[in-house]
């Protein structure tokens, strides 16, 4: 707890000496450095923040006869004898139902809130916010770590602290404080560590098989967030992982279920804020571990623009404030920074978050970024030559730098004796023609890319990759082989080298069409899975919005899809829709795919219309 007042006279007496220990409450909280220091588009200055509060308690301490700063209206002239030194005045966590905790280490995980002063203090004024994390639900005994931090208007109240000192592989419980009145607490949320790296594959997760939840494309004007509260109170998922488009910047029409977004299509930094700000209204992962795909910038996103936007004269004309691409993405990424717990991998790279988790010898878990990091031209609806293109050699998906780690990672993954290699990455990377298109938006449309993936898994016998995809907003669970390589054989799966599941959206709309019913979402599968185009693809499904699970153990991983029955009102009905296995050693997909049933979709082995869960 702050002694109040006394901590900052002693260090005005200091003076610039401290300056380094002096920030260390506003470094404290991560979303300063958001999402990393030194680039002042990317993140503030927390020295000159610490100048800015000690000019102000400065101020409490002077004579204010003739003190003239026409940065503060409101205070020009005023009595400052009583005014605190950090706000006293009440806080409002206003997202403390939903507070949040990411990217979970062995050691360590970074814990969120927001913690806004209740009233109007000048802005000079930081809020002093405490957080404790303890073993035990009730909080009881000696945190095992805990710690004071400022937030801000600068970083719109945000808080992103780093627990650490933690055990591995352990459920622990935190809370955040007002400094100034213990009595304002946030709710008790719970989170976890991760097993360490060398922790052995029937170890980790206490020697349970882990379950990851796999989330996509939550578009909050298209409906409920009802598979978070599915995937957190009725499967046993250990981790959230969401593949992107956590955001839309788009505006829609979701007044007809309460669901009418705040604000304007997305452009400046309070757009985005207010837009994360109202999306973490409805249910929130926890123990997340998030990507951006190209909605948390903007529609069909790439390294230079967007669908409607980029540095041009009419690429600005978009936005009423003039926003040009490279603004809306420094503040798109900006503002993700201070909302999402994740943590910044490399403080030199201002755009990475590609990352990756080693999690025992059970699983490496490898997140990409195939959106916004170095992607070559994308289909942006205006320019039609995607199709001509998507073979050059010299086009890239993932940027050189992230493909040489990309393929490092994999290798190191195996030598280390990690069991299974999960790549977590956006768009869908199957081939997949859909009735005569490809989505050139898509691996599709970076097929070089795509190969040099695959060849580095056939050429190095890199075994048990798993890649997870969104994007698409319909179900495709295929084997994974060179695409048009005849030596794959669909019927066993003989040739496959890895395996791809790719998830539907959580609410956005189906590309089979909006609000298609089950059986006319599966007269179209019947014909995309019966494509010889789309020799590997052994599973479609395109009516249900949902998300699926990921268990694994040394042995094998199995996913279940989950469909929600309703996304028009809140609710936990939800039935799964399909289980597919992947044995340790195969590459593919268990024969019969899915056990030979399926309760939605189409299944390639036994192509004719199921029963579905209506
Ligand atoms: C706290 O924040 C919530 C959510 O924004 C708001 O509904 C409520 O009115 C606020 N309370 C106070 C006292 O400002
Ligand atoms: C920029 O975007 C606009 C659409 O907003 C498009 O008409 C224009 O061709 C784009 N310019 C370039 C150079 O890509
Ligand atoms: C990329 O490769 C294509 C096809 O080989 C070639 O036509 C094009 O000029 C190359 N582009 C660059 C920038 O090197
Ligand atoms: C596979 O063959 C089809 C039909 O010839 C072609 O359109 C497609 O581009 C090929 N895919 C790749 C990755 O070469
Ligand atoms: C979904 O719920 C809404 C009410 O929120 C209801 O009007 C609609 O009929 C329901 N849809 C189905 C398919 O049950
Ligand atoms: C999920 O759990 C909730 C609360 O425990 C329960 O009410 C609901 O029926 C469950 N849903 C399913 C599909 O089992």
């Amino acid at each position: 707890m702050i002694a109040k007042n006394m901590r900052f006279v002693s260090l005005l007496t200091l003076g610039c000496v401290v300056a380094v220990q002096a920030t260390k409450l506003f470094d404290r909280n991560l979303a300063y450095s958001s999402p990393f220091v030194g680039y002042p588009q990317f993140s503030h200055d927390t020295r000159k923040l610490q100048a800015r509060h000690v000019a102000y308690v400065k101020r409490q301490t002077v004579d204010n006869t003739g003190f003239d700063d026409e940065h503060y209206p409101t205070f020009y002239g005023a009595d400052f004898s009583n005014a605190p030194f950090i706000w006293s005045g009440g806080i409002n966590f206003t997202h403390s139902v939903a507070s949040m905790q990411g990217d979970p280490f062995d050691t360590s995980v970074l814990l969120w809130t927001r913690a806004v002063p209740i009233g109007t203090p000048d802005q000079s004024v930081p809020v002093c916010v405490s957080f404790k994390i303890f073993d035990n639900p009730n909080l009881n005994g000696k945190p095992l770590d805990s710690g004071e931090a400022f937030t801000s208007y600068d970083v719109d109240w945000t808080l992103k602290v780093e627990a650490t000192n933690l055990k591995a592989d352990t459920k622990y419980w935190y809370q955040f404080a007002d400094c100034t009145n213990a009595k304002t607490v946030t709710t008790i949320g719970a989170t976890r560590t991760l097993s360490s790296p060398n922790t052995p594959a029937n170890l980790v997760n206490g020697g349970k098989p882990l379950t990851l939840a796999v989330f996509s494309c939550s578009r909050f004007q298209d409906g409920y967030f009802n598979a978070y509260g599915v995937a957190a109170h009725n499967t046993s998922a250990d981790v959230f992982v969401h593949l992107g488009d956590y955001i839309y910047e788009s505006l829609g029409n979701g007044a007809a279920i309460g669901r009418k977004v705040l604000g304007r299509e997305l452009a400046t930094i309070f757009d985005y804020r207010q837009r994360l700000g109202q999306y973490r209204t409805d249910v929130s992962p926890t123990s997340l571990i998030n990507h951006r795909d190209d909605h948390e910038v903007a529609d069909q996103a790439w390294k230079a623009g967007t669908a409607d936007s980029n540095d041009t004269m009419v690429g600005c004309a978009f936005s009423p404030s003039g926003a040009c691409f490279t603004d809306r993405k420094l503040a798109a990424v900006r503002a993700y920074h201070e909302w999402i717990p994740i943590r910044q991998v490399d403080v030199d790279d201002k755009l990475r978050i590609w990352r990756n988790f080693q999690i025992g010898k059970l699983l490496d878990l490898t997140m990409l970024d195939t959106r916004n990091y170095d992607r070559d031209i994308t289909d942006l609806y205006y320019n039609t030559d995607i199709n001509s293109i998507a073979d050059f050699q010299n086009r890239s998906l993932m940027g050189a730098e992230q493909e040489s780690w990309f393929y490092n990672t994999l290798s190191q993954s195996q030598s280390r004796g990690a069991v299974w290699r999960i790549v977590g990455q956006q768009i869908v990377f199957t081939q997949l023609d859909e009735q005569g298109e490809f989505d050139v938006d898509a691996w599709d449309g970076y097929r070089a890319n795509r190969n040099r993936i695959l060849d580095h898994i056939q050429n190095n016998r890199i075994s048990n990759t798993v890649i997870l995809s969104g994007d698409s907003h319909a179900n495709w669970v295929s084997d994974l082989a060179h695409p048009n390589d005849t030596s794959y054989d669909p019927v066993t799966g003989k040739g496959s080298l890895a395996v791809e599941f790719a998830g539907t959206a959580v609410t956005s709309s189906s590309s089979f069409g909006a609000h298609i019913a089950p059986l006319a979402a599966d007269a179209i599968s019947q014909i995309i899975v019966t494509d010889p185009l789309n020799s590997d693809l052994q599973w479609s499904e395109g009516s249900y919005r949902g998300f699926f699970t990921l268990t694994l153990d040394p042995h094998t991983a199995t996913a279940t899809y989950y469909a929600m029955r309703n996304i028009s009102n809140p609710n936990l009905d939800a039935f799964a829709s399909a289980v597919f296995t992947v044995k340790a050693g195969a590459n593919k997909l268990t024969r019969p795919v899915a056990g030979g049933s399926v309760a939605a979709g189409i299944l390639k082995a036994s192509p004719s219309v199921l029963p579905t869960g209506v």
